[in-house]
């Protein structure tokens, strides 16, 4: 994928976050992922008054794009406003090991700055559904 495409995707990831409803933290998430066949599903951090239940930008548009069919992504681009790169949460890099393992994640903040990284080095040794095929089971 070109430096371009990751531009634009990132721009409609800030474009996702300004729809962000982050009355809580008021800390707004942008997320934008683009399937193989060039498809941007887009995303934005949803909080719950039960704090808990509140929902990542990263996985909005993983949740949007999956219930769509789509299964190939190639890139993710998540935007917030801080000065150092908002990187995905530990709950989001175990969605996107499982989902979107060979996409090209970019982070990206409103100066214009951004970087790419990979799920490879955000989540080293991950857990996935190896491991339950490999479980002994019905032993502790
Ligand atoms: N948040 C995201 O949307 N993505 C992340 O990876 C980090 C955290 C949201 C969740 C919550 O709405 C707010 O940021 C503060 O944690």
């Amino acid at each position: 994928m070109s430096e371009e495409s990751l531009q634009e995707l990132v721009e409609t990831a800030k474009t996702a976050r300004l729809r962000s409803v982050a009355p809580f933290s008021n800390f707004l998430v942008g997320a934008a992922v683009k399937t193989e066949g060039g498809i941007v599903y887009t995303g934005c951090n949803i909080e719950s008054a039960s704090y808990g239940l509140t929902v990542c930008g990263e996985r909005v548009a993983i949740w949007k794009a999956l219930s769509e069919g789509e299964r190939h992504f190639a890139e993710l681009a998540i935007v917030a406003d801080t000065d150092t790169l908002t990187p995905p949460c530990g709950t989001c890099r175990q969605i996107i090991w499982e989902f979107c393992r060979d996409a090209t994640i970019i982070l990206a903040n409103l100066r214009g700055e951004s970087q790419t990284v990979s799920i490879r080095e955000l989540l080293p040794r991950a857990f996935d559904a190896r491991f339950l095929s490999g479980a002994k089971k019905g032993s502790s």
